[in-house]
């Protein structure tokens, strides 16, 4: 079995998500989340994704289509936007960076992400959780640190880092964040 970054992070959305819950991928991309988050909704359930990109719309749209009886809503914006979404979600999932394959002009901003983090938790239902894949870099302006700085200094939360021992500063590592007042 390969573990790999991936493959931790969905280990942990299985042990959220349950079947018929509502979920949200903040970051669609090629949509391999939204495929796993599917899956674990199963029919009934319900997903919402969000993607600057028209080409990761499409892509999610067609990967939507095998997936019938589960409600999508797939937004063509960035996910702040969340805060115009009435319903809470028993996970909201981020996957940071630029799209493989793609523009890599078009990637994630800590100031937006952070925004879009701030305005996602009050979201988080009880016994929910945002894992947010983040990605480091050699100075003090990656994404990671100045998320993780941000987010220490946020009250109601509780936030933990998982990432490989020895890991290279690139390397992705997994946030995860829960409200205080659900535990
Ligand atoms: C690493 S990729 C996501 C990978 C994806 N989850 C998958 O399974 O293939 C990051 C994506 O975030 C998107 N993105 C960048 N800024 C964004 C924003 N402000 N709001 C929503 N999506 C954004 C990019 O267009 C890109 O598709």
């Amino acid at each position: 079995m390969k573990i790999n970054h991936l493959f931790f992070t969905h280990m942990m959305v299985k042990e959220i998500v349950k079947q018929g819950d509502t979920v949200c991928d903040m970051t669609l991309g090629n949509g391999y989340d939204m495929r796993y988050l599917l899956e674990r909704v199963g029919p009934g359930g319900t997903l919402y994704g969000f993607d600057i990109q028209e080409e990761a719309i499409l892509t999610c749209h067609q990967i939507g289509e095998e997936f019938p009886n589960t409600n999508i809503h797939l937004i063509h914006g960035s996910h702040e936007r969340i805060q115009d979404i009435n319903t809470s979600f028993s996970c909201i999932l981020y996957n940071l960076g630029y799209l493989p394959g793609g523009n890599k002009e078009k990637i994630t901003h800590p100031k937006t992400t952070f925004e879009s983090l701030r305005k996602a938790i009050p979201k988080l239902r009880k016994g929910g959780a945002m894992l947010v894949t983040v990605y480091g870099g050699h100075d003090e302006n990656c994404e990671r640190k100045i998320l993780i700085h941000a987010l220490k200094k946020l009250k109601g939360i509780d936030l933990y880092h998982f990432k490989k021992e020895g890991n290279h500063p690139m390397a992705p590592s997994t946030l995860l964040i829960q409200r205080k007042d659900h535990i």
